[in-house]
């Protein structure tokens, strides 16, 4: 079985908007909805669980229209990404050898392309995988003064995105484990010696992290509600 868990439980402080970014507006929906309806979209995955925070008083105040059988709240959400994971893990009705799609609930321009690659490129994986892109700009580190200690070479380098596919099981014990400094499913997984697959994302799956981006989501949603 495949299931989807959302965390959405952030307080969205870069984006520092009036409401935690999820429910920022976008296309007339708040954040959030746009990833929720990819996922309840997509015909394999049977439940979309969604961790909010445990004193969220946002998700109640919107008419979500989404299909009510196979959405599922959850008011668990912790401290960190991988705390409200976590928690939905311990929550959501699952057993071990089902596959969880971790997705944020910050990227709501995730498409039916990248869900059907990542679900086909790792079905049948032994460890897992998630979304990713190869890095194209040209890298440099900082030496801490706002000047360039280095260029990184970006060969072999790709940029993590979500959804991040792995086995309910590892990643319930990935995550009681994570080492402090990871904040995503693959680096908690990585930590006990496993690599996770790298499947192609897509550039318009990113990240909404500043108010900026929100323009950019807002034209890529609009520009596929056309299509
Ligand atoms: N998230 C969560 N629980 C937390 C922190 C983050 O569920 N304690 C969720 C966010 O709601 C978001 C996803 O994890 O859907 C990715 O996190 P991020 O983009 O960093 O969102 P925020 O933590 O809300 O934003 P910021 O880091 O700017 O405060
Ligand atoms: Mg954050």
């Amino acid at each position: 079985m495949k299931l989807a868990l959302v965390p959405a439980a952030g307080s969205g402080s870069r984006m520092g908007g009036a409401t935690p970014k999820q429910y920022a507006m976008l296309c007339g929906r708040p954040m959030i909805y746009h990833a929720l309806r990819a996922l309840c979209d997509f015909p394999e995955i049977e439940r979309v669980y969604v961790v909010l925070a445990e004193g969220d008083m946002h998700w109640k105040g919107y008419d979500w229209s989404l299909p009510e059988e196979k959405l599922v709240l959850l008011r668990c959400g912790g401290d960190t990404r991988l705390h409200s994971v976590l928690n939905g893990l311990k929550e959501m009705d699952a057993d071990a050898g089902d596959w969880i799609l971790v997705h944020d609930a910050a990227r709501p321009c995730i498409d039916r392309e990248s869900l059907e690659r990542l679900v086909e490129g790792v079905e049948h994986d032994e460890v897992g995988g998630l979304l990713a892109l190869p890095v194209a700009d040209t890298l440099k580190r900082e030496d801490g003064q706002g000047r360039i200690a280095s260029t990184v070479s970006r060969a072999g380098l790709w940029a993590a995105q979500t959804p991040q596919m792995f086995r309910q099981g590892l990643l319930i014990e990935a995550l009681k484990r994570a080492p402090s400094d990871q904040t995503d499913e693959a680096g908690a997984v990585e930590a006990l010696g496993y690599s996770p697959k790298l499947i192609l994302g897509d550039p318009r799956n990113f990240k909404v992290t500043y108010p900026g981006d929100m323009i950019l989501a807002e034209a890529i949603l609009k520009n596929r509600m056309k299509a």
